[in-house]
């Protein structure tokens, strides 16, 4: 595997590749990034990695200066995955003058949800993802539903801006007892860890309330906050929304069976976590 942090030296070695595969991710990885290399490489080849802890998408209360930065066991790792490139580049190389130019996307998708709960997040993770289909130029690039928003903002962007990269959604994967695979969940203590799958338990208490027929979503919603609040969660949202636009469903969405997807976020203790369950 080639580690690569200067973007022009990138280019020079992706030079007439037709079919990259590209999983761009911020380090830290376990086994759900690794399962997105693996999707990635059946969808392409080479399959190109990057990692890069992103500032632009961190609010300045957030955990950027303390994100878990492993870079030494994630190169082990790409490197047992086949990985052909590793992107890393320094802050320096990514942003070598101050990014003024930003990729934002439509109030309704990026203000809403995490959006509206993290200010900016999305300004940051469009901008830097379309600076990283730049770089590598791929055919195809591989989003884990885990973070479902944020699979939707790209592939909207893509769509959008016509750009020449398909964007392929990854099945979230899950710990034994249900708990969605993150690099926040290091953040938890031991007896939070214990607690955690509290959240996915949730999202399938409402997914199965609304499998049952039941159509009082607010309630639904309500129900699974007060559930978490009564746990000691601090939740931000629990939210039953529309899979192909994440704006909340009426009454004739509602009749005619349009697909549905409940997306969470929560605090517990100081580790902010997030989920969700396609309905
Ligand atoms: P990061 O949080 O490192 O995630 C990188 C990719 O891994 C994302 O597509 C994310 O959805 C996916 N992922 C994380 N946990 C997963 C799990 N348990 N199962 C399946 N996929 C999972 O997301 C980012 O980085 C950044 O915002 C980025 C897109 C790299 C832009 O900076």
């Amino acid at each position: 595997m080639k580690i690569i942090s200067s973007i022009d030296e990138l280019r020079d070695q992706l030079r007439g590749q037709l079919r990259t595969a590209f999983v761009p991710t911020m380090g830290n990885l376990h086994e759900g990034h690794l399962s997105l290399m693996r999707l990635a490489r059946r969808h392409g080849d080479p399959v190109v990695a990057s990692i890069f802890v992103n500032r632009l998408q961190f609010g300045p209360n957030e955990d950027f200066d303390k994100y878990p930065r492993t870079f030494q066991a994630d190169v082990e790792k790409l490197e047992k995955e086949g990985v052909y490139v590793l992107f890393a580049p320094t802050e320096k190389d990514m942003y070598p003058e101050p990014q003024e130019y930003r990729v934002r996307p439509p109030d309704g998708l990026g203000n809403t949800l995490e959006g509206e709960f993290r200010p900016g997040f999305f300004d940051g993770v469009c901008t830097v993802v379309t600076k990283l289909f730049s770089c590598v130029q791929p055919r195809v690039a591989v989003f884990g539903k885990k973070d479902y928003q944020q699979l939707m903002i790209i592939r909207n962007m893509a769509r959008q801006f016509a750009l020449p990269t398909e964007i392929i959604g990854a099945e979230t994967f899950r710990a034994d007892d249900g708990l969605a695979l993150s690099s926040r969940n290091g953040y938890l203590s031991s007896e939070e860890r214990l607690e955690a799958p509290a959240l996915f338990q949730q999202l399938n208490r409402v997914a199965s309330d609304m499998r049952a027929g039941k159509r009082d979503v607010a309630g639904l919603e309500r129900q699974a906050v007060e559930a978490l609040a009564a746990r000691g969660w601090q939740p931000d949202y629990v939210s039953i929304r529309k899979r192909a636009d994440l704006q909340a469903p009426g009454s004739a969405d509602l009749e005619a069976g349009t697909p549905l997807v409940v997306l969470a976020a929560a605090k517990l203790g100081n580790t902010r976590l997030i989920d969700n369950l396609e309905i």
